[in-house]
């Protein structure tokens, strides 16, 4: 490969890593409110404290409440949160978030 062709890759990547991770940044603004600005509180006194979750564990949830097979005594809050998210948006705010 030449060097012009794999700079311009690498900076593509940088780019797309940078954006993805902005991205979340902004979509988590809603959930903050909630579960605080770096996930460390128990949303409404109920949720786990999702900062600790590992990015597989916060993916599964999210896409559970969507799909309606996750979640407690509280999970139609969450529905209501997660059903305008995209995989790809989902993904984002995990990577922000999650460990
Ligand atoms: C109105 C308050 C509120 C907002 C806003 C909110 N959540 Fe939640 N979240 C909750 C509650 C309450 C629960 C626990 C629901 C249950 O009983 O399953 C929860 C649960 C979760 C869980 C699973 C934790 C567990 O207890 O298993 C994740 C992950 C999560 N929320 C992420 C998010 C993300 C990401 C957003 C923003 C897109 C968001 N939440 C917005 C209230 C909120």
């Amino acid at each position: 490969m030449n060097k012009k062709l794999t700079t311009a890759i690498l900076s593509l990547t940088l780019t797309t890593t940078l954006l993805a991770a902005e991205n979340g940044a902004s979509l988590y603004k809603k959930c903050a409110g909630c579960h605080g600005t770096k996930g460390e509180k128990a949303a409404l006194g109920k949720s786990k404290i999702i900062k600790d979750f590992k990015k597989g564990q916060f993916i599964s949830a999210l896409k559970g409440y969507k799909a309606g097979t996750y979640g407690g005594a509280q999970k139609v809050v969450m529905q209501g949160q997660v059903k305008n998210l995209s995989d790809a948006q989902i993904s984002a705010i995990a990577s922000f978030i999650a460990k």
